[in-house]
């Protein structure tokens, strides 16, 4: 069987320029692009929400389930050591393509979701005590807000918010008035899922060392579209879920610093995160086992690694490069059509194009894409402080991935002209 690297090595020249991709080839090993609904070829712009998965993403979760089978770090078979092979080689392949020091600092969690939650109820709640803060930003997913408002209300300590500016970029300015002795962690977006806006994270990780303080980035929507080197960074902690990276659901990466890491209490008790358990005292593993309570999942981590190789043999550069070049044409076609109004307006901005239109309902523009075959998102995506900051209630949201081409985009325009038709 081809692996990814094979697949897809011919769909890129390598020197060519890095926008020069081979679409229709890529397009060809991503079999959902190509779901029809009445004879009308389905098209993809919900990204943000869930990549698609390319054949050997999904030939190779078959493949385990097929031929490798079994439980990993526990049994002395032949199927069981085949299946921890594989699924410690996904360990490796994530740390390469995170930039990530050592393999035992990248923990499988469920995704990004958890990978937070894990955060904020170990570090969290070992360093927030009482009148500390947490500094997150005023574009944040629900789920880089709930987990500390939850530790916060429990510590007695106080959520500070970076705010922004009407195009969507945060007040660096305001973020560093807000450090101070008080704060005792800053969690903030790479990319954000409603704006598009490409944070200035390296800085902002710089400010918060300045005052001792770790980071975490919610790396959701920035690990498929930029390319990441955690040590690069600095960051103390980068969150991540597969399925937006062409890989699988219910599987994602929290990377963090073995010396945090290792200070840290475990997330879950349970099997697989212990040296010896007695009624009386449980002492536990080592690192990465500590975070990774109970049967992992080995399906999913094994597919991440397949979703890594393919995105590696595409090449990250290549890839935000491509997508920032579909970005300006489809913000252009959008700026081109009266009566459309682009929400997040960043200079760094990734590719979510989230608008409004004057005479009709977010939620009816999602209806009267998804009749013309265009798949988009619209609603508060689970970022509701976010419209509160600009005073609507949702938005429709075009979101890119490199499968992505002009034609797709033009689709998104004609859809729009059939919104005008019924509504204006
Ligand atoms: N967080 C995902 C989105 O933005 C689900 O759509």
């Amino acid at each position: 069987m081809a692996t990814a690297g094979q697949q897809t090595q011919s769909a890129v020249d390598k020197t060519a320029p890095l926008t020069a991709l081979d679409i229709e080839r890529i397009r060809r090993e991503f079999p959902a692009l190509h779901v029809e609904r009445d004879g009308v070829t389905q098209v993809y712009l919900d990204n943000a929400a869930t990549s698609q998965k390319p054949k050997s993403v999904i030939e190779r979760i078959d493949r385990y389930y097929r031929s490798e089978n079994a439980n990993v770090h526990r049994g002395m078979h032949y199927l069981s050591e085949v299946a921890t092979q594989a699924y410690e080689e996904s360990r490796k392949k994530v740390q390469r393509f995170l930039g990530v020091p050592l393999s035992c600092e990248v923990i499988f969690t469920r995704g990004t979701t958890e990978s937070i939650n894990l955060v904020a109820q170990t570090y969290g709640r070992q360093s927030v005590g009482k009148d500390d803060e947490v500094i997150i930003s005023a574009m944040e997913h629900h789920s880089n807000i709930v987990p500390w408002q939850m530790l916060c209300e429990e510590k007695g300590a106080k959520l500070r918010v970076i705010p922004m500016t009407d195009r969507g970029e945060l007040i660096l300015e305001e973020y560093e008035k807000l450090l101070s002795s008080r704060t005792k962690l800053v969690s903030v977006n790479h990319v954000s899922n409603a704006l598009g806006t490409i944070n200035p994270v390296r800085h902002i990780i710089e400010k918060a060392h300045e005052h001792g303080v770790p980071v975490l980035v919610d790396g959701a929507q920035g690990a498929a579209h930029l390319p990441i080197d955690v040590k690069e960074l600095d960051c103390d902690f980068y969150a991540c879920s597969a399925h937006k990276m062409v890989g699988p659901t219910g599987i994602g990466v929290l990377y963090g610093k073995a010396e945090l890491l290792n200070k840290m209490p475990p997330f879950m008790g349970g099997g697989d995160m212990i040296l010896s358990v007695t009624f009386e005292k449980t002492t536990y593993s080592s690192l990465p086992y500590k975070f990774e309570a109970g049967t992992p999942n080995i399906a999913g981590t094994i597919g991440l690694g397949a979703a890594v190789d393919y995105l590696e043999s595409i090449g990250m550069e290549r890839i935000a490069a491509y997508e920032h070049e579909l970005t300006q044409y489809a913000t252009s076609l959008l700026e081109s059509i009266d009566g459309v109004h682009l929400v997040g307006t960043a200079r760094e901005k990734a590719g979510v194009l989230s608008f409004t239109m004057e005479n009709a309902h977010p939620h009816d523009i999602g209806q009267i894409f998804s009749d013309c075959g265009v798949a988009i998102r619209a609603g508060h995506h689970c970022a509701q402080p976010v419209m509160q900051r600009f005073g609507i209630p949702a938005t429709a949201r075009a979101s890119l991935a490199f499968y992505n081409n002009k034609e797709d985009l033009d689709a998104m325009a004609d859809a729009i002209k059939k919104v005008k038709e019924v509504f204006d």
